[in-house]
């Protein structure tokens, strides 16, 4: 296998609701861990898209009085303009009514269902359409789904084709244990272990029913057109469809990583790997899921009126600054609580008064003692200390590191009275100055692409002319 290839995905988003913070943040990790790989010399393929079929959003479509085709195709383009306005460098958008990610469900499905490993069975139990899942007694409370509203909880009786899921279920709980395929951050590997473990030691693990009767809006059983196929096995194979669409599938496959959301870790790991395992392909090296925004400690809600949109963010910090406050609120082993107030502050903390400070007030000098950069060298290096934050995606720890580096380089220049400073000893100690801030925007590089390319293009001969101001003060 090529070792200097990495493929990276993002989930891809239910076109249901419009993209907002929590999406942005799946998609922004992702994006810089992607601008890192390629700045380490790999060959990068990254996906993102959006997840077009189901009950969910065939019923949002309906509320709005739309036919499901022309209400997916309007908020598809919704998502992919946001993720341009956030400085996305995906390589590919997926989209699920593709035709050709159709081909490479109906191959797939084909090929397991002539193995044997797919059945048709009468299912009986509760769906919550908010979740596109199928739940059990103990999912529910008072007899729905506690994270979506009760309405959306439904008590099927219909024909389902299944899926042998209890057939691998053992040989993927050995291939997560023994990080074949790696769960990152640790404790969510212990959570879904556990819960696996538990699941066949207790008999509870049921087949996956994977085909739905009654429903218009998704890709047929090909062998019984009645059916469609249920939204998570059509999904989930959007990762080799989109390999295959661009005629790459065995230059990339399999994954290097799958960036999720807590929610789906089950889906991307349970569901995703005996999948993989049917369809005999190579499977996935590693997922990491991230937690879950709270906006001001109340969870993100239309109808509580505080979901904060990726425009947003982008219209009140500028694209970098947004990638800025979303990474280094990562929820990594937790949930996080974020907001505007909270955003404020480490804004004007972090990038006027630290980083933007520095780079402002180095160029003023510059300017004011007319003095003429002599060194271009960029040293292409990331702080040693970085390395393994970035190996396990703490892109929070990541940024504090390099902030704590500005506040170093502020320091030295505050110490050293460097604007009293004249002639060759000037000369000298700004040179080091000009270096340390070069060095910083090579590191920032995957998180805020146009302040890194700003620092090292201003820090060229161009210095003296520069008029930008760095990080504005909020107004
Ligand atoms: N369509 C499926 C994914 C299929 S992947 C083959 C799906 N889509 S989703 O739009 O509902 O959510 C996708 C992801 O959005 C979640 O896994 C999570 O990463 C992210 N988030 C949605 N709300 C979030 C927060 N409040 N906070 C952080 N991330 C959240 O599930």
């Amino acid at each position: 296998m090529d070792k200097n290839k990495f493929y990276i995905t993002t989930p891809i988003y239910y076109v249901n609701d419009e993209p907002h913070v929590g999406h942005a943040l799946s998609t922004v990790c992702a994006d810089i861990i992607a601008r890192y790989q390629r700045s380490l010399g790999k060959e990068v393929f990254f996906l993102t898209g959006t997840d077009e079929y189901g009950a969910k959003v065939l019923l949002k479509a309906k509320s709005e009085g739309k036919e499901p085709q022309q209400f997916v195709d309007s908020v598809a383009k919704e998502f992919e303009k946001a993720w341009k306005l956030l400085n996305v460098s995906n390589d590919i958008f997926i989209r699920t009514t593709d035709p050709r990610h159709k081909k490479n469900v109906e191959e797939f499905i084909n090929k397991v269902y002539q193995k044997g490993d797919i059945y048709k069975s009468e299912y009986e139990g509760y769906y919550c359409i908010g979740c596109e899942e199928f739940k059990v007694e103990r999912d529910l409370i008072e007899g729905h789904c506690p994270v979506h509203r009760p309405e959306q909880t439904v008590f099927q009786r219909e024909e389902n084709y299944f899926f042998k899921l209890t057939k691998y279920a053992t040989q993927v709980l050995e291939i997560l244990e023994n990080d074949e395929y790696q769960i990152l951050p640790k404790q969510k590997k212990h959570e879904i272990v556990t819960k696996l473990r538990d699941a066949i030691e207790k008999n509870e693990l049921p087949d996956l029913s994977i085909s739905r009767e009654n429903l218009d809006w998704g890709i047929r059983i090909p062998w019984d057109e009645k059916h469609a196929i249920y939204v998570w096995f059509d999904a989930l194979l959007n990762y080799s469809s989109a390999l295959k669409m661009k005629d790459i599938y065995d230059k990339f496959w399999p994954a290097d990583l799958h960036v999720v959301g807590k929610d789906i870790l089950w889906f991307h790991t349970t569901i995703w790997l005996s999948m993989l395992l049917a369809g005999e392909e190579e499977l996935p090296k590693q997922v990491f899921a991230t937690s879950y925004f709270t906006i001001d400690g109340q969870k993100m809600s239309k109808s509580l009126g505080n979901v904060i949109r990726p425009a947003d963010l982008v219209e009140k910090y500028g694209v970098d600054g947004a990638r800025y406050l979303l990474a280094t609120s990562l929820p990594y082993h937790d949930d996080g609580d974020i907001g505007y107030l909270k955003f404020d502050t480490r804004y004007t903390a972090d990038l006027v008064n630290n980083l933007g400070n520095l780079v402002n007030r180095v160029v003023g000098l510059i300017k004011k003692k007319d003095y003429t950069i002599k060194n271009f060298e960029l040293e292409q290096d990331y702080f040693s200390e970085l390395e393994p934050l970035f190996n396990e995606y703490k892109l929070h720890e990541v940024l504090q590191q390099i902030l704590m580096h500005v506040s170093k380089v502020n320091l030295k220049i505050s110490e050293e009275k460097l604007w009293e400073k004249e002639g060759e000893e000037f000369s000298t100690k700004i040179e080091s100055v000009v270096k340390s801030i070069r060095q910083i925007g090579y590191n920032l590089a995957p998180f805020m692409p146009n302040t890194s390319l700003f620092i090292n293009h201003t820090f060229a001969e161009s210095a003296k002319e520069s008029e930008q101001v760095l990080f504005p003060r909020l107004t």
